[in-house]
């Protein structure tokens, strides 16, 4: 304790201390204090002092100072006659002996009635050396011995390591000469002393020494050859065995300066084919002399091997020694053993009754080619004929990655074979029936599955016919895509296989068709075909949504599938978002099959917002935004081609300065002619797809209503009854309406409701799901347009439940056009409403259409 003082009184030291704390003064405690203990690394059974400084800033602020220190050692505290203090900021503890595996010491502040910690630190205890141990020894060509051991726990004190081997009489025998000693460089495990003659026995130990101690190891008794590491044999040369096609004979040798008799060492042979990895290894074990050729047997055909060796002297310690140089030879060619996979394209017949056939098949593997394939020869065989023809078109067709071969056939069936050849001989034949042209397929698979087995691959599976005769499989694919065109990729499998998974050329997120045929026979039957993804991903692009009509309360969308390379996964479904100005996203799905929709139910006079979201399993992708205006109360939109609409206005002035001159008068109201007189102008949209199944249930259409045509004056006082939200029933309105209805196709109504909802707003899942009615054309109309207002056409299907009265002959028969929900005006009263552009303007225009019709009957 009296040195540890004298030590901090060192008046040089505090400056330093408290620059190194001043940065921290006003932080945590952590840096409150300075812990050192002396010396750092402890004697076993010897003491050690410590010593906690407190820099003057947080002593200060804080307002504790040495007194105020306590220390633990692993978390008990240790008695204050231990403690000692310089001045008032340091504090010093002194330990008598520490535990052998070391303490933890602390110090720490008493403050604000509880301890806390400033500083800590792991005092650990040096140790005399554990007993090392010899791990191995070797000798490289026979000059040094070397050996390693393992020298035990760390100790914490510089300790030395000396080798000593000593040779002995025998075995674990008695001193022969002074032992020969080297010492290890500092931190190494190892090292050499002069051990030249190897053909004698020693005795090996290691001895560790530091300031507290030493150990010697265990005695290791070797025998000098037991280390010795020979220089490895030679490969002389590898040759073919005569008589023995999947032989091979490695001839090899020694280096003599180390060994005499190759029985004294064991060997090992390595082998392997080109191209593969891994070697295979067997071991030899000579009895000779001198080395004998080593011999490998069952080797495939035309390969080629790659040899190596190595040795070691026969005993349990000794080392191998480092490989060989390799030998290489190749074994020899053998006929091909597998005919190969045939597959044919048949061509329809030309006008001199020939046919194009192409026969394709795929190369041999290396291991049932045998050897190299020179070329194939195909044969044809008649049927009721035994003998085959070689088609010389074929022969000598040279071995490609996907040959194939082209030859003209007359109508009849007959059986094209194949087979390769290489210099060693000729493949088993590969056969298939060209079936006689007209004749029917044969029935093909009645159940063909195919599901992704990874990202590259798919699996097929098939449950094959129930027929003796079936012979094979054979299985078609390609990418399914716009840009590029169908590659067919083949495959030939066996009668029993029931399943395949194929991964040549599959990408994820394409589009695969797969196609299966039974062969019956050698004869191919019908094909059937699956579609499949690897792996979905989410479409590449969204859909682009068009407006095709819209109305006051909603419109008509319509959409283009997503091109093939964009969709990325089968399209379950599409999501149509709108959202008028200022309102909240609304949304209908659709089935991925459907490519239009109708939304009702919008306000009017609104501008949406709207756009698609296509999705597959993967997730889904949104198309660009659009925006579309409903009409405003009282107008109505009609769908005609800009060409048709520059047509349709020559002819109205056509008609008006020509015919009718009270038309101009009238302002484009002319007496509206009898619909019955007349038909539409084929100008008129072919084709409008809506749905109106739900409105079936419709209270106003479902009434039976009265084919009496109102007379004039009473239709104005039956709309101002209305009551305006709701639908009212046409049979309790006095003036009665004309209801023109054709009895055995879709039917045109006037339905005698006013207010918006005179559509019924359809159900949103069920817009999705019900399809569309398609009508072009409905047949008759309201004989009186000019004198019901308010009138509003509506559309439905043909149900025999409506009881609907046949309409009169005059309305029979004539083919109108219809009009989406056109407000109709009386003319002749409309006088205020006149100033209504919209109104007026659209009603005109319905009118004029009309008397286009009109015109054209006349000869226009
Ligand atoms: C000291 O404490 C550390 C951390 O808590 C612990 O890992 C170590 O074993 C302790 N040392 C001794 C000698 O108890
Ligand atoms: C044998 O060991 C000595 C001493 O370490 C060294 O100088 C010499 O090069 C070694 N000889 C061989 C052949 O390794
Ligand atoms: C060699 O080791 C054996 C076995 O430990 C011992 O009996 C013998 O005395 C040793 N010889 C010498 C010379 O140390
Ligand atoms: C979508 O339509 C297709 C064909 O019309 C049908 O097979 C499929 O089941 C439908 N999907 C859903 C989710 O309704
Ligand atoms: C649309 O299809 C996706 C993907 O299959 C599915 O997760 C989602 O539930 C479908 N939505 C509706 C409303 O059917």
């Amino acid at each position: 304790m009296v040195s540890v003082q004298k030590h901090w009184e060192r008046g040089w030291l505090y400056p330093l201390l408290w620059l190194a704390l001043k940065a921290g003064a006003e932080s945590s405690w952590q840096d409150c204090s300075i812990l050192t203990v002396r010396p750092p690394v402890a004697r076993p059974g010897s003491g050690v002092s410590a010593s906690c400084v407190l820099s003057p800033a947080c002593a200060r602020e804080r307002g504790v100072n040495a007194a105020d220190v306590a220390w633990r050692l692993d978390g008990e505290e240790i008695p204050r006659d231990q403690y000692g203090s310089i001045g008032s900021s340091v504090s010093t503890v002194t330990l008598s002996a520490l535990p052998l595996a070391g303490a933890n010491l602390s110090c720490h502040a008493r403050y604000g009635g509880s301890d806390t910690l400033l500083q800590s630190r792991e005092i650990r205890v040096a140790s005399p050396p554990a007993q090392p141990k010899i791990l191995s020894c070797i000798s490289i060509h026979l000059a040094n011995l070397s050996c390693s051991w393992d020298p035990g726990p760390e100790t914490l004190l510089r300790t030395s390591f000396t080798l000593s081997v000593t040779e002995v009489m025998r075995r674990c025998g008695s001193k022969f000469k002074d032992p020969l000693e080297c010492r290890a460089a500092p931190g190494a495990r190892s090292c050499p002393v002069p051990a030249k003659n190897l053909y004698a026995s020693y005795n090996v130990t290691v001895r560790a020494e530091n300031e507290l101690g030493s150990q010697t190891s265990p005695v290791l008794c070797l025998y000098g050859m037991d280390a010795v590491k020979l220089s490895p044999p030679r490969v002389v040369s590898v040759s073919a065995v005569a008589g023995r096609e999947d032989c091979l004979a490695v001839i090899w040798d020694l280096h003599y300066s180390e060994i005499h008799h190759a029985s004294s060492a064991l060997y090992e042979l390595q082998y392997r084919a080109r191209g593969e990895k891994l070697w295979k290894q067997t071991l030899i074990d000579v009895r000779e002399a001198s080395p004998v050729p080593v011999r490998l047997c069952d080797l495939p055909a035309f390969t080629e091997y790659t040899f190596r060796l190595r040795s070691r002297y026969k005993s349990d310690m000794s080392h191998w020694s480092e490989w060989s140089n390799k030998g290489e030879a190749r074994t020899p060619e053998r006929a091909p053993s597998k005919e190969p996979q045939l597959w044919r394209r048949i061509e329809p017949l030309d006008s001199e009754g020939e046919r194009r056939v192409t026969l394709q098949w795929k190369p041999l593997q290396r291991h049932e080619a045998n050897g190299r394939i020179l070329g194939y020869r195909v044969f044809r065989q008649r049927p009721g004929t035994p003998e085959k023809t070689e088609l010389s078109e074929c022969s000598g067709t040279t071995p490609l990655a996907s040959p194939e071969c082209s030859v003209l056939l007359s109508a009849e069936r007959c059986v094209l074979s194949l087979s390769a050849y290489s210099s060693a001989g000729q493949s088993p034949q590969a056969s298939i029936a060209i079936p006689a042209a007209g004749q029917a397929a044969l029935p093909g698979l009645s159940t063909l599955a195919v599901s992704p087995a990874d990202d590259h691959s798919l699996l097929v599976q098939w449950k094959p016919p129930d027929r003796p005769s079936v012979s094979g499989f054979i299985l078609e694919w390609c990418v399914l895509s716009e840009r590029e065109g169908c590659v067919l990729h083949w495959h030939r499998l066996g009668r029993h296989s029931r399943d395949m998974v194929i991964s040549e050329s599959i990408e994820p997120e394409r589009l695969y068709r797969v196609s299966a045929y039974v062969l019956d026979e050698g004869e191919a039957g019908d094909p059937v075909s699956v579609q499949a993804y690897s792996r979905q991903g989410a479409p590449s692009r969204g859909p682009s949504l068009r407006p095709k009509t819209t109305w006051k309360t909603g419109l008509q969308l319509e959409w283009d599938p997503i091109p093939l390379d964009d969709r990325r996964g089968f399209i379950q479904n599409c999501t149509i978002f709108y959202q008028s100005e200022g309102g909240v996203w609304d949304f209908v799905v659709v089935n991925g099959s459907v490519h239009q929709l109708r939304l009702d139910g919008l306000s009017s006079d609104q501008e949406y917002k709207l756009h698609a979201v296509a999705s597959t399993d993967q997730g889904g992708t949104a198309g660009p935004d659009i925006y579309v205006q409903t009409l405003r109360d009282g107008t109505m939109l009609l769908v005609i081609p800009l060409s048709a609409l520059l047509t349709l206005i020559s002819i109205i002035v056509l008609l008006a300065c020509v015919q009718q001159r009270q038309a101009i008068k009238k302002r484009f109201f002319p007496t509206i002619p009898d619909p019955a007189d007349s038909s539409l102008a084929n100008w008129m949209p072919k084709k409008i797809w809506m749905d109106f199944r739900d409105y079936q249930d419709d209270r106003c259409l479902k009434t039976q209503v009265d084919i009496s045509a109102p007379r004039p004056g009473t239709v104005q006082e039956t709309q101002s009854s209305l009551n305006r939200s709701e639908c009212q029933d046409p049979a309790s309105l006095g003036g009665g309406v004309t209801i023109p209805i054709q009895t055995y196709c879709t039917a045109a109504i006037l339905q005698h409701c006013t207010g918006d909802d005179y559509v019924r707003e359809t159900p949103r899942r069920s817009c999705a799901e019900q399809g569309s009615v398609e009508y072009s054309t409905v047949m008759g109309i309201a004989g009186g347009y000019t004198q019901i207002p308010q009138a509003k056409l509506a559309l439905l299907p043909c149900n025999p439940d409506l009881r609907v009265q046949t309409p009169s002959q005059d309305l029979f028969n004539k083919t109108y056009q219809s009009l989406l929900y056109p407000d109709m005006k009386d003319p002749d009263q409309g006088t205020e409403e006149e100033e209504e552009e919209g109104s007026v303007s659209t009603s005109s225009l319905l009118l004029e259409q009309l008397m286009q019709g009109r015109a054209q009957n006349s000869g226009l």
